[in-house]
């Protein structure tokens, strides 16, 4: 997978890019992630971005015109074509689901926004989808894209040590996960449940699922709900 970002401030990607995950997938070429400056597409010699909104009302708007020649210079980057991505808070809420869903494109342009918001021509003439990652306001897209970045990357092929392990976690199959232990056996006066030591694949498989619906009902009933909606 190809991963655009253009932004204002690529420094801002630069530490989560480069540990863990993301760093080991970028390094055996399981995704190739891009950073691009809107900044350098300005066409003043102030490099201006943003300008008072239209109506007047507080604050600043992210200018249509270096948005769309910095996209335009950077589709032109791959062949590919790109799903393209807006995040603001407008948009649809960020889920497991969609993050499954972007993982199956051979391309992603993510576009993250500073100040107040973007001209709305910049959605409407990129074909763009926005998305949000939750409800409340952020300063800026770059943490928001960066969420994206991180749940798209880490389910794609050779992302993760073991192949496996994204089918238990929680909210895959729409439930929180079950609780983990490991050594030692008892800590602070507090044992890990017979049934874990008990060798029993079948017992403990079903013990897990139970623990898994009961958390899910304790902590998160709404993902309950959701799943027979
Ligand atoms: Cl994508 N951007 C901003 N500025 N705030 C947010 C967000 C995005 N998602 C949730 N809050």
């Amino acid at each position: 997978m190809r991963i655009d970002i253009l932004t204002l401030f690529p420094q801002v990607f630069e530490s989560p890019l480069n540990y863990s995950i993301l760093k080991r997938a970028r390094e055996a070429g399981v995704v190739d992630i891009v950073l691009t400056n809107i900044r350098d597409y300005a066409t003043d010699s102030y490099r201006k971005v943003d300008d008072k909104p239209y109506g007047g009302g507080p604050g600043m708007v992210m200018m249509p015109g270096p948005v769309f020649d910095c996209f335009e210079y950077v589709s032109k980057l791959s062949p590919d074509k790109a799903r393209v991505i807006l995040l603001t808070p407008q948009g649809q809420k960020f889920s497991q689901a969609k993050a499954a869903e972007l993982s199956k494109e051979s391309r992603l342009i993510l576009i993250s926004g500073r100040y107040e918001g973007f001209d709305e021509r910049i959605h409407i003439g990129l074909g763009a989808e926005q998305i949000s990652i939750g409800d409340y306001v952020l300063s800026g897209g770059e943490l928001a894209a960066m969420v994206v970045v991180d749940a798209v990357v880490r389910l794609l092929a050779g992302a993760l040590g073991d192949e496996d392990s994204p089918k238990d976690e929680s909210f895959s199959e729409g439930l929180l996960e079950y609780p983990q232990y490991t050594r030692p056996e008892v800590f602070r006066g507090m044992k890990v449940p017979d049934i874990l030591l008990s060798g029993d694949h079948g017992k403990i498989a079903q013990w897990r699922r139970q623990q898994a619906l009961q958390r899910t009902k304790k902590y998160r009933p709404d993902l309950l709900k959701n799943s027979y909606e």
